[in-house]
């Protein structure tokens, strides 16, 4: 891992659930690691934790989606040679119908999954292609397979992720750079738990952070996409058609597992 991915890799939303996760898993492998997350608290706890390991941590408290984020991890990376960007950050942010919902809080979605995402894959992405050898993992979700109410905007941009990576995949590979779309179906990770989803279902596939993380690095070469967490038959089904049959039957679901606000 060290070899192909070293010595140092960026987790943009590295602080807890799959983000801390795949923080350790790189550890662990020997990597030296630039974890980012808004929040300070949870930041210092999985730094420390990783530091404890024996490895280089360095931190950085940003909202990836303000103006200057770029500049801001530039700062903190540049003279690093980083051989592997995961671009983990992008829960739902904002949760309502379109056209009656804020702009902005759309506009937020989009610009931590789409535009944020783009700057950093192309930032850290240019200089694997000179060296011939890297990995981008960027994190996508089931969501992206289908259209859903009061998070069209999240199924979207997650769908906009999955098509940008096989792109992506097309071109980095042969230069030697690993490009794998990660999807996750539900995650028992903090953020959920925030949100305030209903994970008990019966017959619901929930996911655990570290396993996902572990076989989304397991799988990095194995690109453009894995789908994690036992839901490749889900995301198959899901793509296909016809597909209002689909979409109305997956919302039916989604209305029993998402809060009523
Ligand atoms: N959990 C699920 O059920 C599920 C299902 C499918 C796909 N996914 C995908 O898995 C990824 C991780 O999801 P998650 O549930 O762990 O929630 P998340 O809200 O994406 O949080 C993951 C990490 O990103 C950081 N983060 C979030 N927004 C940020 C921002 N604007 N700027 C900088 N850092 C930010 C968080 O720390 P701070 O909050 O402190 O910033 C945390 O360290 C996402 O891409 C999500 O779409 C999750």
């Amino acid at each position: 891992m060290i070899d192909r991915y070293g010595p140092w890799a960026v987790v943009a939303g590295g602080s807890e659930g799959v983000g801390a996760a795949f923080a350790h898993r790189l550890a662990d492998a020997g990597l030296n690691l630039v974890l980012i997350a808004r929040r300070p608290g949870p930041l210092a706890e999985t730094a420390d934790a990783v530091r404890a390991k024996g490895m280089q941590v360095r931190t950085l408290e940003l909202d990836l989606v303000s103006p200057d984020a770029l500049a801001r991890v530039r700062a903190v990376t540049d003279g690093l040679e980083v051989g592997l960007l995961v671009f983990n950050a992008g829960a739902n942010s904002y949760r309502h119908e379109f056209v009656t919902g804020d702009l902005d809080g759309f506009q937020g979605v989009i610009d931590l999954n789409i535009t944020a995402q783009l700057a950093l894959t192309r930032h850290f992405g240019a200089p694997m292609k000179e060296r011939g050898r890297g990995g981008i993992l960027l994190v996508g979700s089931l969501a992206g397979f289908m259209g859903q109410a009061r998070i069209s905007v999240y199924a979207a941009v997650k769908a906009f992720g999955r098509i940008f990576a096989e792109g992506l995949w097309l071109e980095m590979r042969e230069h030697g750079v690993d490009v794998l779309e990660l999807v996750l179906g539900v995650t028992r990770t903090p953020a959920m738990e925030r949100a305030g989803l209903d994970m008990d279902i019966p017959g619901l596939l929930v996911a655990d952070p570290d396993d996902v993380a572990r076989e989304g690095l397991d799988h990095l070469a194995d690109g453009p996409v894995w789908v994690a967490g036992g839901n490749y038959e889900t995301a198959r089904q899901r793509a296909g058609f016809p597909r209002a049959e689909l979409v109305a039957d997956a919302h039916a679901l989604m209305r029993r597992m998402l809060p009523k606000n």
